[in-house]
C-alpha cells in the first residue's frame, strides 16, 4: 500500500473537526478521485499526505514510512517525492516551457546550477520533451496542468 490512513482525525486550533476517524488505503497506480462538498476536509486530507498538517489523532504511512513519526529534517526529501497538481496553477504565457519551470525554481531559491540541471529533467518526467520552447497557449489544457 502506498498511502495509508488509519483512524486520523484532525481538529484545527479555531476548533473545527475537518476530520473525523478516516481510514482509508491508496495502492501503488491507483487512480483516486476525492470527492465532497466545500469544506469537507479534501484540502486538509491531502495536505496531511504531505505533512503540511499533523493528525490530532491516528497514524499515516507513506509507502510503509509514518509521516507523522517522521523527524522535520526528513520532511522536505518527502516532499520532493510527491507530485501535487494544484488547480489554482500559474504559468507565465510570455514565458517558455522551459522558463515557466526554471522562474518557478528561481522564485523558491534555487541555485543556477541545480535549474541548469534540473529543467531537462522535469520536462522529461512529464513527457513533454520537444516541447521546452513552446508557450501555455500553444499547449493543450492538460499538457499546461503538468507542473506542480
Ligand atoms: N488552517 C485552518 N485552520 C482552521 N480551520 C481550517 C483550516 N483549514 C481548513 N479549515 C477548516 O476545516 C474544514 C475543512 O477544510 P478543507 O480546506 O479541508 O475543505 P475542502 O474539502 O478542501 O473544501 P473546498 O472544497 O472548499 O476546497 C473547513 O471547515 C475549514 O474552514
Ligand atoms: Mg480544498
Amino acid at each position: 500500500m502506498l498511502v495509508q490512513f488509519y483512524n486520523v482525525s484532525k481538529l484545527y486550533p479555531n476548533g473545527v473537526k475537518a476530520l473525523d476517524d478516516v481510514s482509508m488505503q491508496i495502492d501503488r497506480g491507483e487512480f483516486v478521485f476525492l470527492m465532497g462538498s466545500s469544506g469537507a476536509g479534501k484540502s486538509t486530507l491531502v495536505k496531511m499526505i504531505f505533512r503540511e498538517e499533523l493528525p490530532t489523532r491516528g497514524q499515516i504511512f507513506l509507502a510503509s514510512r509514518s509521516v507523522v513519526r517522521m523527524k522535520r529534517s526528513e520532511v522536505p526529501k518527502l516532499r520532493r517525492n510527491i507530485g501535487i497538481v494544484f488547480q489554482d496553477f500559474k504559468l507565465l504565457e510570455n514565458k517558455t516551457v522551459m522558463e515557466n519551470i526554471a522562474f518557478a525554481m528561481e522564485v523558491v531559491g534555487a541555485r543556477p546550477k541545480d535549474i541548469r540541471e534540473r529543467v531537462p529533467e522535469v520536462i522529461n518526467m512529464v513527457g513533454l520533451k520537444g516541447r521546452e520552447k513552446s508557450f501555455p497557449g500553444q499547449l493543450s489544457g492538460g499538457e499546461q496542468q503538468r507542473w506542480v
